[in-house]
């Protein structure tokens, strides 16, 4: 234990200890923290249905017709006709051949890389790929080429370099962290020029990009251009789980290598009802996406003419990059003593000296809620000298 005492140690001596906070109500545009009513201004909670009424409903139901576990992994005893549906359901919104639920996208990462890559692939990831791509990569034995953020020069340089070499590049659609969208038109005309395979994580751009709110192939035209499509459940669609979209022949693939599939409990019964839901709502109700990114541009424009140095983004998440971890810790702390919660996010999550508060907003966040955070932050901002 002498290792895991001396390792926490540096961590606190390096401002970068970690501690829960605990939410007391639903995740909505206002929550409790300690018995305080905060303005929630974090979650990816973006369409805000983590608290709406139908996908309670859904959940409910559920749990009336099916109980409340899965019992078994989906190859033995866990596969409900919900989960086929949803998956024929994710099929159709991704407007692919099939698609295979995992239970988190993390674990969908994770085993799809590994499933597909060998010690004889070679893996081209961008620099700020979410963690799981990393993981999955690492697992999977193939060589990680990492590339510069979005950097196509890069990119094109390292595909060169190991021509002939089985390979796959992977992608974050929307950067978890900054917010930005990858340029997949240019990633796909190298993919398709080297024969690579391409696939792309929409955990923060499914339900939230694109004229179907499908995410980024959606929202570039490029549908039929992804081989892999990933994405969360647990984001925009207020659920849980991980899906991977494409051929049937991937599908079918993964669903007898992908070990974090094979050798997990399936998802819970109301869990795919609420996730058919919120699907369900993302078709029929457009004007929440709408509302929502005139929210995150507003908000952007606003920052910036407070005098903050932010990342603009063409998604709801704007990071306000402070710099250092002490700094984004204190400014988070002010804030949540002024009623606003954002929480600091540092090393290892973003690249050293770049700690942020990564302000992500909902749909259902009114323009008085805000202007008032707005109001607060400026304060702060302010008094520490930020601005
Ligand atoms: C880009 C990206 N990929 C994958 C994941 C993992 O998804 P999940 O939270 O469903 O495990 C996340 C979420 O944290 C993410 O931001």
């Amino acid at each position: 234990m002498k290792h895991i005492m001396a390792d926490l140690q540096k961590i606190k001596e390096r401002g970068l200890y970690r501690e829960l906070t605990y939410l007391d109500a639903a995740q909505g545009p206002r929550t409790v923290i300690e018995g305080k009513s905060v303005l929630l201004l974090s979650s990816n909670n973006y369409l805000g249905l983590c608290n709406d009424e139908r996908l309670k409903k859904a959940a409910i139901s559920a749990i009336e017709n099916y109980g409340v576990g899965s019992g078994g992994s989906r190859l033995t005893t866990g596969s409900y006709k919900l989960h086929k549906e949803l998956e024929e359901r994710l099929a159709q919104f991704k407007q692919t051949e099939a698609s295979l639920v995992f239970n988190t996208g993390y674990m969908a990462n994770l085993g799809t890389i590994a499933a597909l890559a060998d010690r004889n692939w070679v893996v081209f990831c961008d620099r700020l790929n979410h963690a799981s791509i990393i993981d999955g990569c690492r697992l999977s034995g193939a060589k990680l080429i990492v590339y510069k953020h979005c950097d196509m020069e890069d990119l094109l340089k390292k595909v060169k370099k190991y021509q002939g070499i089985p390979g796959l590049i992977v992608t974050d659609g929307v950067f978890s962290m900054d917010g930005d969208i990858a340029p997949l038109e240019d990633i796909v005309e190298i993919a398709e020029r080297y024969q690579l395979i391409t696939m792309v994580d929409d955990a923060h751009a499914t339900g939230v990009l694109g004229p179907n709110g499908a995410g980024t192939a959606d929202y570039f035209g490029l549908k039929d251009r992804i081989d892999i499509q990933m994405g969360t459940l647990s984001k925009a669609l207020a659920s849980e789980g991980g899906y991977v979209a494409g051929k049937q022949c991937l599908i079918d693939y993964l669903r007898h290598r992908a070990k974090s599939f094979i050798y997990s409990t399936a998802l819970a019964p109301q869990t795919i009802a609420v996730s058919l839901k919120a699907l369900e709502i993302v078709k029929e109700q457009p004007e929440l996406r709408k509302v929502l990114l005139e929210n995150a541009k507003w908000f952007q424009e606003q920052l910036i003419l407070a005098g903050f140095k932010i990342r603009e983004t063409k998604t709801p998440i704007i990071p306000i990059i402070i710099g250092e971890a002490d700094a984004a810790v204190q400014f988070s702390r002010r804030l949540l003593e002024e009623g606003i919660y954002i929480p600091a996010i540092r090393p290892p999550t973003v690249p050293e000296g770049t700690s942020r508060l990564r302000v992500s907003l909902m749909a259902t966040h009114t323009r008085e809620d805000l202007s008032y955070s707005l109001e607060k932050i400026k304060e702060v901002g302010q008094k520490l000298d930020i601005i």
